[in-house]
């Protein structure tokens, strides 16, 4: 899954400033596309046939208290876009903890009585721990309350028990900016370990070379490419690109 929604809370962040010039070029080789529906509105061509999944809470910007999300989206406009699912961030822990479980039950509901499924994002503050047993609490919390699935953030300790002690498919987000060998390890740890699969967006969209990123990723999630070779054929592709 590509995730380009991260303007919904930061405005044109860095990589998706022009998203018809930098992330079009990018779905070819995109299963499933995470965005808001303004985005899906004005750019994506409507002959993208694959899945959305549609950012479906917000309200705070990056100024404010990140966890005062609502719901930002109703469910008829939901099923108008032919979404695959809806996501929804979940601040366990945070300031407004019980709302955004609210938003995440409302979403649930909503979405079940028309056969579309929720995706539960482990969101974390600024200040919020990101370990291995903050983590298994989450996502357990979400998965227990109703949730299709599961957005996290890998664990380098015990990430095998974040999975494990789930009972809902479980993907990662890729997080901030790695360089690439260390992004594809990730991925790579992340499906050995139990995931499902990933949902990356900063360590594609922000790569040097993001169509050669998306393809190595693809093959360390389709293909279990071992990450050394995936940043190989990730050098490769880039190189030839260069040479156009
Ligand atoms: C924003 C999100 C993003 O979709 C998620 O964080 C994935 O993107 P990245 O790989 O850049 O972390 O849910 O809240």
């Amino acid at each position: 899954m590509l995730a380009i929604d991260h303007g919904y809370f930061q405005g044109p962040t860095t990589g998706l400033e022009r998203v018809d010039v930098t992330i079009l070029p990018l779905l070819p080789y995109a299963d499933t596309l995470m965005l808001t529906r303004g985005i899906l509105r004005t750019i994506i061509p409507p002959t993208f046939g694959k899945g959305i999944v549609l950012r479906a809470s917000g309200g705070p910007s990056i100024l404010s208290d990140l966890s005062n999300e609502q719901i930002a989206i109703d469910i008829d406009e939901a099923i108008r876009l032919n979404v695959a699912a809806m996501a929804v961030q979940v601040f366990i822990g945070g300031k407004m903890e019980t709302q955004s479980v609210h938003n995440m039950t409302r979403l649930v509901d909503m979405g079940n009585r028309y056969g579309i499924p929720t995706l539960g994002v482990t969101a974390v503050g600024k200040d919020m721990a990101r370990d291995v047993k903050y983590m298994r609490l989450a996502c357990r919390i979400i998965a227990e309350l109703g949730v299709t699935y599961v957005k996290t953030y890998y664990v380098p300790e015990g990430f095998d028990t974040v999975a494990a002690s789930c009972p809902v498919p479980i993907v990662i987000a890729g997080g901030k900016k790695l360089p690439e060998l260390e992004a594809l390890t990730m991925a790579f740890n992340a499906i050995q370990e139990g995931a499902a699969g990933v949902d990356m967006g900063r360590n594609i969209f922000q790569s040097d070379s993001p169509i050669a990123m998306i393809q190595a990723v693809r093959k360390v999630v389709h293909e279990k490419e071992k990450p050394k070779a995936a940043y190989d054929f990730f050098l490769t592709e880039k190189n030839r690109a260069k040479k156009g």
